[in-house]
């Protein structure tokens, strides 16, 4: 396998220090993990928004442990093929906890998380802030690298009472900080920033030594972090404020869907060339001379890898 970015490495990442800002997108399966490793991400998150974008669910309470195992051991495979050559390491693969995998004991969590590992995952990233030092204190002394992710937590969408920007005053903002400080302090290596306020974000990632990742927080992290689905313009849902779509790839599919049902419908796929041909002296002792043999009479019935 190719060389990969650490969680020391990560940790370093601190734009005051001068660092690059870090690179995370999230993958749900192979393809989607080689997609973003070929493009030089730093980080795959293979986040429980798997539960929205791939799987068809309104939120992230319905994926259990199991889900995301099955999920991150899919991104792990596609990252064990070795990287094209350039500068990047491969990606740090790092799984979302989902609900209810550590907010039962920590000894739960463990277990939980070390089941993630044992998928392909390098570290686990869970949701919450003070509430949650005890169970990170847990995890990294089992030798489990832990992301934190404050500000709108979307396993606290009830709680929330909705998908709504956090840290809009400036109690909640400084309750923010604080949050920040306790998870830095319990041992994270990073820390996720999602929908609060762009000077929020700055207030937090100034307060706290490990980089902060943000999402809907402005540009003043240490690095950013979107949906896979969303960068690549797949969701047919309106975006939020703060994604970017960098391709419209939703639209270009739905049409090569309609093209190639066209194509079906009127005979025009598959060509011959698109078609296995039997060698002439085969067809003959078929009795089917003159139908559609193979032109170079090779006989090679099964040259293709399969797919292509
Ligand atoms: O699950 C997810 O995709 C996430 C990101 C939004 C950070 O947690």
């Amino acid at each position: 396998m190719a060389e990969r970015l650490t969680v020391p490495a990560v940790r370093d990442r601190k734009a005051r220090r001068g660092a690059e800002p870090l690179v995370m997108v999230t993958a749900y399966d192979a393809p989607g993990a080689r997609i973003l490793a070929d493009g030089g991400v730093d980080l795959i998150l293979v986040g429980d928004s798997v539960a929205m974008v791939v799987l068809g669910y309104d939120d992230t309470l319905q994926v259990t442990v199991a889900d995301m195992v099955h999920h991150v051991a899919a991104a792990a495979r596609g990252l064990a093929r070795p990287a094209p050559a350039g500068p990047s390491p491969a990606p740090l693969l790092v799984a979302d906890m989902p609900w209810l995998s550590y907010h039962l004991s920590s000894l739960d969590a463990v277990g939980n998380a070390a089941a993630l590992v044992r998928a392909g995952a390098q570290a686990v990233k869970l949701e919450g802030g003070r509430k949650r030092v005890g169970v990170i204190e847990a995890l990294v002394d089992a030798e489990i690298p832990v992301m934190g992710h404050i500000g709108l937590t979307p396993q606290s969408l009830h709680a929330m009472g909705g998908f709504k920007v956090q840290g809009r005053r400036a109690e909640a903002a400084r309750v923010l900080v604080d949050d920040a400080k306790a998870l830095a302090e319990a041992g994270c290596f990073s820390i996720v920033l999602e929908g609060v306020p762009d000077v929020v974000a700055e207030m937090v990632t100034a307060s706290v030594p490990v980089p902060t990742i943000g999402i809907g927080a402005g540009p003043h992290c240490d690095g950013q972090v979107l949906v896979f689905h969303d960068l690549l313009g797949l969701e047919d849902r309106a975006p939020a404020r703060f994604v970017r779509r960098y391709a419209d790839l939703r639209p270009a599919a739905v049409a090569a869907v309609a093209t190639y049902a066209t194509d079906v419908r009127a005979r025009r796929f598959p060509t011959s060339i698109e078609s296995y041909h039997l060698s002439d002296r085969e067809a003959q002792l078929l009795g089917l001379y003159g139908s559609s043999t193979d032109p170079g009479g090779s006989g090679e019935t099964n040259a293709d890898p399969p797919h292509s």
